[in-house]
């Protein structure tokens, strides 16, 4: 029988618009794409980054009050961008830049996830912190790129919301009433899950390919075949980073993949000794702050 939704390629109606809506997002800001590009590159020097950070007022401000930054350990004495690429280093430089446009397109509210006005930005942030603790953890190279990682993990859930407001009421039930998570309701009910769609758009804003990869598969690291190991701490960060109850009960249910474990070579008894460490070191740190 021929399904009214599907069209003659098999393709839901619903999935087309998802894909069509990826394909029609704006750009990535041209400064945030040439600084990245420019970090990647080994001939690139701190002054030519920070002739890049000064075209764009807020990555500059958000730079020289980093690098000025008494909490991050540096004094009150640095005046140029290029002082401070010096003084933070390729990788934060980027992590910065990043959390700056992230921050500028996750703060809204998600009505089709009944999240509110900065429950989204307040859960990346919980799951960037506690990723680059595991990262460190785990002497996992870049724990820059799993901090950034972990702050736009759920970056598709900004374009499946109107989606999922459409749906609500299906969707709401389904989490409810069949114990499934959030990103196995929408592979049900748009053929696509916010991991996947936020893969999508990462790689349309040429983010590069390690974060992509976290990015599509934080909620099945088994599927990821470049740094798994990054997958896995962002799937871990999202299950265990705190959350308060409210943001808890709208994001449902939240798993560790069992991957994660083979791909980190963790037992459950070792992954829960280090959650206890995890919430220990983020409680001193919000006291400290
Ligand atoms: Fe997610
Ligand atoms: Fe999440």
């Amino acid at each position: 029988m021929v399904d009214p939704q599907k069209n003659s390629s098999g393709v839901s109606f619903r999935l087309k618009k998802i894909l069509n809506s990826i394909d029609r997002m704006r750009p990535m800001p041209s400064t945030v794409t040439r600084i990245l590009h420019a970090l990647e590159d080994s001939k690139t020097n701190a002054t030519m980054v920070g002739e890049l950070l000064g075209l764009d007022q807020a990555l500059a401000a958000n730079v020289l009050q980093a690098a000025n930054s008494a909490y991050l350990g540096y004094g009150p004495s640095c005046a140029n961008l290029t002082d401070a690429v010096v003084r933070l280093g390729f990788g934060r430089i980027r992590t910065l830049v990043l959390g700056v446009e992230a921050s500028s397109t996750l703060t809204g509210s998600l009505p089709g996830y009944r999240l509110g006005a900065g429950e989204l930005w307040n859960h990346s942030v919980a799951t960037a912190v506690a990723a680059q603790w595991f990262a460190r953890a785990f002497s996992y190279p870049n724990p820059e790129d799993a901090y950034v990682a972990g702050l736009l993990h759920d970056m598709g859930k900004l374009m499946l919301d109107q989606f999922a407001l459409a749906d609500y009421d299906r969707l709401f039930d389904l989490v409810r009433n069949y114990g499934l998570t959030f990103y196995q309701v929408e592979q049900k009910l748009f053929d696509i899950d916010h991991a996947q769609v936020g893969g999508m758009m990462a790689s349309k804003w040429n983010f590069p390919a390690t974060l992509i990869e976290a990015i599509q598969c934080h909620h099945t690291p088994d599927q990821a075949t470049i740094k798994p190991e990054l997958s896995a701490i962002v799937n871990i960060a999202n299950a265990l980073c705190p959350l308060d109850q409210t943001t808890l009960s709208r994001l449902g249910k939240r798993e560790v993949h069992p991957s994660s474990l083979v791909i980190l070579k963790l037992t459950p008894e070792k992954l829960e000794n280090m959650r206890g460490n995890m919430l220990q070191y983020l409680r001193v740190g919000s006291q400290e702050s």
